[in-house]
Order: C-alpha cells, then structure tokens, then sequence
C-alpha cells in the first residue's frame, strides 16, 4: 500500500496570523484541502496529522473524504511524522509512506507519482531544487563562508520511505526530516527535481503569491 502522512501540525508562527497556516482559505478553500485533493488519487490511505487544538476543524474538513484519518501531532515536526508513520505501519507493515508538509498546497501529481515510482530504487526519495541565491554561513552578523552552490539544494519533499526500515533505523535524536535521519544511518536518499510551485507558505508574502497563482489559474 501507499499511504500518505499529511504533516499538519505547526502553528505558523512566523506568519503572525491566529490561524495556523494550513487551514487559511485561499482561493475558496484552506491550503490542507488543496495538499490533500491532489493526493486522494494517488495514494491508498491518507494520515492526516493535526494538532490537538484544531481536530474539530480537521474532522470538518476530512468528513467529505472516505480514506482520509486523523492522528495527533507532536512537539516538533519530526515527531508528529513518527506519530503518522506509526499508524501506516499499524494499517500495512510494507507500505510505503509518502510524506508532504500540509503547508505545501502546489505539490504536482507528476511529482508525487515520481517519489512513489523512484522509491523502487533508493532506501527514501525526496524532492529538492537546486539553490537560487549564493549560500553563506554568518556568524553575529558576520560572514564567515561562502558555500559552492553546486551542491546545495533546496529539500521540499514530499519523502517516500519504507515504514518498517523508518522503524528499523529510527533513534532518539531530532530531525529536520527522514532524510536527515536516513543519511546519517548511511542509506540511499534518492533526489527527484522539484519545481517552485512547490514553495511552503511561510510568511505572509506567501499567500499573496498563492492567491496570485490561483487567480491566473497558474497551477
Ligand atoms: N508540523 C507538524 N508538527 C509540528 C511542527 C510542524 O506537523 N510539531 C508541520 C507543519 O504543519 C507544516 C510542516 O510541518 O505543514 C512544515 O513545518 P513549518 O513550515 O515549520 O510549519 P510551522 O511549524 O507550522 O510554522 P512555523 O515554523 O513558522 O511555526
Ligand atoms: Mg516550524
């Protein structure tokens, strides 16, 4: 089976808005609706990860759908994909799990039946765009590295993985991803080309450009 965990979870802090991000309507609809409209075909079973305070919405918003369930997040990012991760797991040991930020609302088709064909050949996959600007390290105020751009990326995912190697290799540290946790335990982290329309709406500047993009019918 293919199933996907829907990371929902977060607050949104840094966009200054009560309402977490995912659940603002753009376009007629909150983004999650649109992350999670462009997977119901494509996948077996949808996890939808959410946060304790915003079940009742989730629930409103989910009950239009027959494979779509529930399962509370965590503190942090990491956990509340572990969190999802183990109920695919409970519903199909083989599955293979295809993980996408739920503020990520213009994730193609073409890139999720990608990560779901690609997995047959890496331990995980994840979807990455090479960087844009010049990469630098700076240190109060100073900068102290110019990175070479030819190896830096921009990781977007969604990530596939297997569930039961994720549980076979999983510590107790934190990760950005499963791709970091996966690195370091030395496996194959396949990368597919991502687009820009995959961008996550992270500052308010976001949704403006979101509601652009629906306006002109541009995705
Ligand atoms: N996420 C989650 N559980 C958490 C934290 C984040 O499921 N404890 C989800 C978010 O809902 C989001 C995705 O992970 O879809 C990427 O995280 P991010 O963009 O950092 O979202 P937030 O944490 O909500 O935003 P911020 O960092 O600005 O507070
Ligand atoms: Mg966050």
């Amino acid at each position: 089976m293919n199933i996907a965990v829907i990371l929902a979870s977060g607050k949104g802090t840094r966009m200054n808005n009560s309402t977490p991000k995912q659940y603002i309507r753009v376009g007629g609809m909150p983004l999650i609706v649109r992350v999670l409209n462009q997977f119901v075909p494509l996948v077996d079973k949808i996890i939808l990860v959410v946060n304790k305070d915003y079940v009742k919405e989730a629930q409103n918003i989910i009950k239009d759908y027959k494979n779509i369930e529930l399962v509370l997040g965590g503190e942090t990012r990491f956990q509340s994909l572990i969190n999802g991760t183990k109920r695919a797991y409970e519903i199909d040991k083989n599955c293979v799990v295809i993980s996408h930020d739920g503020a990520r609302p213009f994730v193609s088709k073409q890139i999720i039946n990608s990560s779901l064909e690609e997995i047959e050949k890496y331990d995980a996959t994840t979807v990455s765009i090479p960087a844009i600007d010049t990469m630098v390290i700076v240190e109060n105020n100073i900068e102290t590295k110019v990175l070479d751009r030819e190896y830096l990326y921009s990781d977007q995912g969604p990530q596939t993985f297997r569930a039961e190697m994720f549980f076979n290799v999983l510590d107790n540290e934190n990760y950005s991803t499963v791709g970091e946790l996966y690195v370091k335990k030395g496996l194959k982290v396949g990368v597919i080309e991502g687009d820009r329309y995959n961008f996550k709406v992270t500052h308010n500047i976001d949704l403006e450009f979101a509601e652009y993009l629906i306006e002109k019918g541009l995705i």
